[in-house]
C-alpha cells in the first residue's frame, strides 16, 4: 500500500466539486459533434440497404445527381477506396456486398440537411436478394454443452434447478445521436465525432485511409452519451471521411437520424440462458452451469458473454458456462452499459431467488452462504470483495428484516406489493500506460492535458479533482482540456476504467510537475509523464453491489411500477460525489428500462428493428422513477486502481432487473423468465 502525500490528503475535502462543465452545458455553449461550426459546411444523409443479405445488382443516382444543390453522390462504384483492415463494420462503399438490414450502400453530400435527405430519398436500389438467417428465438430452449461430471453433480444435488431465462436486443439511444464532422485539406483529415475514444477513432481511420495516425485529427470534447455504442468506429464516421475525401476542403456533417442508429451504432445481442443450479437443502450451491446462447453479426463477430459472472460470483463445488453465438445476417452488435455481466446477472439472480424459495432460505442469507473465500474460477484472491457488506448494509436500510417471504401475501387498495435483492458486479479493469500534460499558465490556472473523454459521465470534473489533489491547490485553479487526438495518448471511455486509467496518467504528470518546477512554478512550465494504475497480474479484481427493489402490481391491469430501488455499492475510492451519483442513478435507470420497457423488436423475414425510435423503443422517463437511494461504502482500494479507484459507469445497471423480477414474483407469484416484465405476464 502506498503512502499518500500530504496534499493527496485532500481529496476527500474535494469529493463534492460541482461538474465543471455543467454551466456550459446548461447555457448551451457545451459543443457537440454537430454542433461545432465550420465554414462551408454541407450535408450528408445515408442510404440504407433494405433487403438482409445479397447484392446491389444497380443504383440509380441520376434523380438525385440533378437535385439542385446535390454536389456529390457516392456508392461502392465512385467512392474512394479504403485500404482493408480486416473489419467488415467499416468497410463502407467498397464493394456490393449487402450483409444486413440498414447497410450503408450510398451517400448524398447537398449544400442544406434537407436536400442531402431528398436526395438520399430519390436513390434508386435494385439488389439480388439472397435468402438471411435473421431469428434468433427467444423462446428456444439451449442445450447445454455436455459436461458429464456436471451432469452426475446436478443429479446427485438434492435441490436442483433448470431454467431458462431469455433478455432481447437492447439499444443504447444516447440522447445525442450519432454524428461526424469531416473534412479533408493538405493530406490530413479532421474529424469532430461524438466518440468514446478520440485515438481509438484516429487509429482506426488512419488505417483505413493509409495515413499516418498525426495526419487525422479527431475532437470529441463534449459527448452526449454513449454507453458503449460509441467505444467502435461504425460505418457513418466512415462515411464522412469518404465524403470528405471526395469534397477536399469542405466540412462535411452527418447526423444519423434515431431511426439509422438503430442499424449502424450496434446494440446489445439478445441472450438465452439455461441456469441449472444444484444445491444442499440450507442452500449451499454444489453446481452452478449456465450456457447460453448469443447473436451476432456474419459482418463481424462480437460476443456479449453474458455466462461470465456466474463462474466466480458463488462458492461452488464445480462450475460450468459455456456460450453459443448464432451468426446471423444482422446488423453489429457491441459493447452496451456492463456488457455481459447486464444480461447474465438477470438470469444468474433471479435464478438464485428462485433457488432461495426452493430451499426455503432468505434471498440475503443465500447470497451470504454461499460467499467465497478466492475467486473460485482463477483461484485469485479478491483485493476487495465487499458483497457481503453491501447486502447487509442494503438489507438494514431497506427494512428487509420485516419482510413476509411469503408470495402474494400484500395487496394495498388494488396493487400486489413485493420486494426482490440481487447482487451486483463489474469487473475492475485499467489501461495501462496513459499520457498526461500539466502545464502553468499566464493567468496563475494549471493546464491539465489527456485525449481521455467525458461521455456525460464526469471525467472532466473527476480528473479535475484528481489533479488539483496531487498538485495540491484548489480545483479552481485546475483546467481539464481533453477529447482532441493531439492531447496525450489516452484510451477510450470504457469498461468503467476511465477514471483509475487517466488519473495514473494525471497524477504521474503533477508528480513531475511538482518535481521539476517545485510549488512555485513560472508561466509555460510544463511536464509530460506516463503512468499506469495498480497490477492486477495475481488479483480478481471486481466491484460488487447489492440492488434492493419494491414494486407494486395492479391487479385488474397488470401495470406495473417500482416504487423503491436502493443501489448499495463497493466501488473502490469514489472521487466526486456528485458525478458518481448520477452515474449509478443513471445505471440503476436504466435497469428499470431493462426490466419493464426496452425490447428491440426485429422483423425476422426482414431484419428490420421495427420500433426503431423512441415512440417504440421505451425507456424510463421521469414518470417511471418514483424513488431511487443510492449507497457506497467508504472506502479505497490502494492495491487497485489509481488514488484506490475502481470505476463506477457500468455496476450500476447490473442486477437491477434481476431485483426488479424478484420482487415481482414476491407481488404475485408469477416468475418472469423473460424480459422485459409486461402487463400481460401477470394478467393470466
Ligand atoms: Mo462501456 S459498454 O465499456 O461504454
Amino acid at each position: 500500500m502506498s503512502v499518500l502525500s500530504a496534499p493527496e490528503r485532500s481529496l476527500t475535502a474535494l469529493a463534492d466539486l460541482e461538474r465543471v462543465d455543467g454551466r456550459a452545458k446548461v447555457e448551451g455553449s457545451a459543443a457537440y459533434a454537430a454542433d461545432v461550426p465550420a465554414a462551408s459546411m454541407v450535408y450528408c444523409h445515408v442510404v440504407q440497404s433494405s433487403i438482409a443479405r445479397g447484392s446491389l445488382t444497380r443504383i440509380d443516382t441520376d434523380r438525385a445527381e440533378a437535385l439542385s444543390g446535390v454536389l456529390v453522390v457516392l456508392t461502392h462504384d465512385n467512392a474512394p477506396r479504403l485500404v482493408d483492415i480486416e473489419d467488415a463494420e467499416v468497410f463502407v462503399l467498397q464493394t456490393p456486398a449487402v450483409a444486413y438490414r440498414g447497410q450503408i450502400v450510398a451517400a448524398v453530400v447537398a449544400d442544406t440537411p434537407e436536400t442531402a435527405r431528398l436526395g438520399a430519398d430519390l436513390i434508386d436500389v435494385s439488389y439480388q436478394v439472397e435468402p438471411a438467417a435473421i431469428a434468433f428465438g427467444l423462446d428456444e430452449p439451449v442445450q447445454p454443452q455436455s459436461a458429464a461430471e456436471i451432469d452426475r453433480a446436478l443429479a446427485a444435488a438434492p435441490v436442483r434447478l433448470d431454467v431458462h431465462y431469455a433478455t432481447p436486443p437492447e439499444h443504447h439511444v444516447a440522447m445525442e445521436p450519432h454524428a461526424a464532422a469531416a473534412r479533408w485539406a493538405d493530406g490530413r483529415l479532421a474529424l469532430q465525432e461524438s466518440t468514446q475514444g478520440v485515438h481509438h477513432t484516429r487509429d482506426v481511420l488512419a488505417r483505413l485511409l493509409d495515413l499516418p495516425p498525426d495526419h487525422v485529427l479527431v475532437s470529441s470534447r463534449f459527448v452526449g452519451g454513449a454507453f458503449g455504442s460509441k467505444i467502435e468506429v461504425h460505418p457513418h464516421t466512415v462515411t464522412a471521411a469518404l465524403a470528405a475525401l471526395a469534397l477536399p476542403g469542405r466540412t462535411i456533417r452527418l447526423v444519423l437520424t434515431r431511426q439509422q442508429c438503430f442499424a449502424l451504432a450496434g446494440y446489445r445481442s439478445p441472450t438465452r440462458q439455461r441456469i441449472r443450479l444444484g444445491a444442499a437443502t440450507d442452500g449451499q450451491l454444489q453446481v452452478v452451469a449456465v450456457d447460453v446462447a448469443e447473436q451476432t453479426s456474419r459482418t463481424k463477430e462480437f460476443a456479449e458473454n453474458c455466462q461470465g459472472p456466474a463462474a466466480r460470483m458463488y462458492a461452488s463445488v464445480k462450475r460450468h458456462t459455456s456460450n453459443r453465438q448464432s451468426i446471423l445476417d444482422v446488423p453489429i452488435p457491441t459493447w452496451m452499459r456492463g456488457p455481459g455481466c447486464t444480461p447474465g446477472m438477470f438470469a444468474l439472480e433471479a435464478a438464485m431467488d428462485e433457488l432461495a424459495i426452493a430451499c426455503a432460505v432468505d434471498p440475503v442469507e443465500l447470497r451470504i452462504h454461499n460467499e467465497p473465500l478466492v475467486d473460485p474460477e482463477s483461484g485469485k484472491p479478491f483485493p476487495q470483495r465487499r458483497l457481503v457488506n453491501c447486502l447487509r448494509v442494503g438489507a438494514e436500510r431497506f427494512g428487509w428484516e420485516e419482510r413476509d417471504p411469503t408470495p402474494r401475501a400484500r395487496r394495498r387498495s388494488g396493487w400486489w406489493i413485493g420486494t426482490g435483492v440481487s447482487s451486483a458486479t463489474y469487473p475492475h479493469a485499467r489501461i495501462a500506460d496513459n499520457a498526461a500534460r500539466i502545464r502553468f499558465q499566464a493567468d496563475g490556472r494549471y493546464l491539465v492535458e489527456i485525449a481521455a473523454a467525458d461521455i456525460g459521465t464526469g471525467s472532466r470534473t473527476a480528473l479535475a479533482v484528481l489533479a488539483a489533489d496531487a498538485l495540491g491547490v484548489p480545483p479552481s485553479r485546475v483546467e481539464v482540456e481533453l477529447g482532441v487526438s493531439d492531447l496525450p495518448e489516452a484510451s477510450v471511455a470504457g469498461g468503467s476504467f476511465g477514471t483509475t486509467s487517466w488519473g495514473a496518467a494525471v497524477i504521474a504528470a503533477a508528480r513531475a510537475f511538482r518535481a521539476q518546477h517545485g510549488t512555485d512554478p513560472g508561466p509555460g512550465a510544463e511536464s509530460q509523464a506516463r503512468g499506469s494504475a495498480g497490477d492486477l497480474a495475481d488479483r480478481s479484481a471486481h466491484s460488487f453491489g447489492a440492488q434492493f427493489a419494491e414494486v407494486r402490481i395492479r391487479e385488474d391491469t397488470g401495470e406495473i411500477r417500482v416504487t423503491r430501488l436502493l443501489g448499495v455499492f463497493s466501488v473502490g475510492r469514489v472521487v466526486n460525489a456528485r458525478t458518481a451519483r448520477s452515474q449509478f442513478v443513471g445505471g440503476m435507470t436504466m435497469g428499470i428500462g431493462m426490466a419493464l420497457h426496452e425490447e428491440g423488436v426485429w422483423d425476422s423475414r426482414y431484419g428490420l428493428v421495427v420500433n426503431h425510435d423512441l415512440a417504440g423503443y421505451h425507456i424510463p422517463t421521469c414518470a417511471d422513477v418514483e424513488e431511487i437511494e443510492v449507497v457506497w461504502l467508504d472506502e479505497d482500494d490502494p492495491d487497485t486502481g489509481a488514488r484506490g479507484i475502481r470505476g463506477v459507469g457500468e455496476i450500476g445497471i447490473t442486477g437491477v432487473a434481476a431485483a426488479i423480477a424478484n420482487a415481482a414474483h414476491h407481488a404475485t407469484g408469477v416468475r418472469v423468465r423473460r424480459l422485459p416484465l409486461t402487463v400481460d405476464d401477470f394478467l393470466s
